[in-house]
């Protein structure tokens, strides 16, 4: 396809952990959306950085070449080439930057840098029906559990954040005390399909404000497994023993897991629901990997339909890490003209 008089297109990228995307936009519509996942790190029990970037370093020309191919677009085409700048783990970030900036220069095109956490969000401006301005956004990712007030496309304010654990790290750290492999969130979700939620109770973190903590769940997730369920308080008398635990993990797994995630999505949507109290906006947003979670989406409605809420959650493949967030991301940067010097680099912790 040639590309048509006055349309803006963009080729974006996006390697900031353990996925290798590549994404065709044209005119904020998404022609392609090709993403590598790296399968080396379930044996590891976590991503694996080094391999990451080696996993990086194989898969970008397939990928990029591939959603070339998937949009049916000429690459001669493209009018801006976009990249996942920050945060992310380095190695993995550096080889999306530098190949973006060897794209751009090769093709004479403008560089535009992207924030990862401000794609998630704006993840939701991908398909109709779109939120209106402004929105808040729960964004709750393996790296991130955020509450953003956006504006505009681009005007974001981070309004409540973790003071330790994400959601996801929350959600895979449970399953890797059940001895589930990485990453474990969408196992627990399985699990709890079938399971009682209330059958266990964990205890909801009392902390001040919008922000979150996840660290006192999994604390009480570790006493109650290593206690065969008798506790979620450490007493050392009441340490079970290996073959104990084990059987109680095999024969609860999924009240165990559904107890889990209920608190998990308690107390997520519990601080969404005190922001959109606070600020009086009525048009929520979900974002992340996390948000493919079928309780957390189911409970997001639920909530939504009693608070008279206009909720938004984007299709799965946009959920969790994807180039096509970076696209519209990168879309809305060269509207405003918001390009980058071919000298940045990849940044881990960037500042939103
Ligand atoms: O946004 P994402 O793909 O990558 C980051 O930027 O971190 O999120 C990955 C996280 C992992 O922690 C993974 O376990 C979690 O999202 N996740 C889920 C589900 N699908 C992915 N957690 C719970 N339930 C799911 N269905
Ligand atoms: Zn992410």
């Amino acid at each position: 396809m040639q590309k048509a008089s006055g349309s803006i297109s963009i080729l974006a990228i996006e390697s900031s952990c353990d996925e290798t995307s590549a994404s065709i936009c044209v005119d904020g519509r998404i022609l392609s959306n090709l993403i590598a996942s790296q399968k080396i790190h379930e044996q590891y029990g976590g991503v694996v950085p080094e391999l990451a970037s080696r996993a990086h370093m194989q898969n970008i020309v397939p990928v990029v070449d591939g959603a070339i191919q998937k949009a049916g677009y000429a690459l001669q085409s493209v009018d801006a080439i976009a990249f996942t700048q920050s945060p992310g783990l380095i190695g993995s970030l550096l080889v999306g930057a530098q190949f973006a900036k060897s794209l751009a220069l090769a093709l004479g095109r403008p560089l535009i840098t992207v924030h990862h956490m401000q794609a998630h969000v704006l993840s939701n401006l991908i398909d109709d029906p779109r939120p209106a301005f402004p929105f808040l956004c729960l964004t709750v990712s393996g790296g991130h559990t955020q509450i953003v007030l956006c504006k505009s496309p681009l005007q974001m304010e981070v309004i409540g954040e973790t003071i330790d654990d994400a959601a996801g790290e929350a959600f895979d750290k449970s399953a890797k005390l059940l001895g589930l492999p990485y990453p474990g969130g969408p196992l627990i979700d399985k699990y709890a399909r079938t399971g009682d939620p209330a059958r266990f109770s964990f205890p909801e973190p009392q902390i001040p404000g919008l922000n979150f903590s996840f660290s006192g769940v999994k604390t009480a997730i570790l006493y109650f497994l290593q206690n065969a369920g008798k506790s979620y308080v450490f007493k050392d008398n009441f340490l079970a023993s290996e073959e104990e635990r084990k059987a109680f993990i095999t024969h609860n797994l999924d009240d165990i897991c559904a107890s889990i995630q209920a608190r998990i999505v308690s107390i997520l949507l519990n601080k969404l629901k005190k922001a959109a109290i606070l600020t009086g906006v009525k048009n929520i947003c979900l974002a992340g990997g996390v948000s493919a979670n079928s309780g957390l989406r189911k409970a997001f409605e639920e909530m939504g339909a009693k608070q008279n809420w206009n909720t938004y959650i984007p299709a799965f493949e946009y959920c969790t890490d994807n180039a096509a967030m970076i696209a519209i991301t990168g879309y809305y940067k060269f509207l405003e003209g918001n390009f980058a010097d071919l000298s940045v680099t990849a940044n881990a912790r960037a500042v939103w």
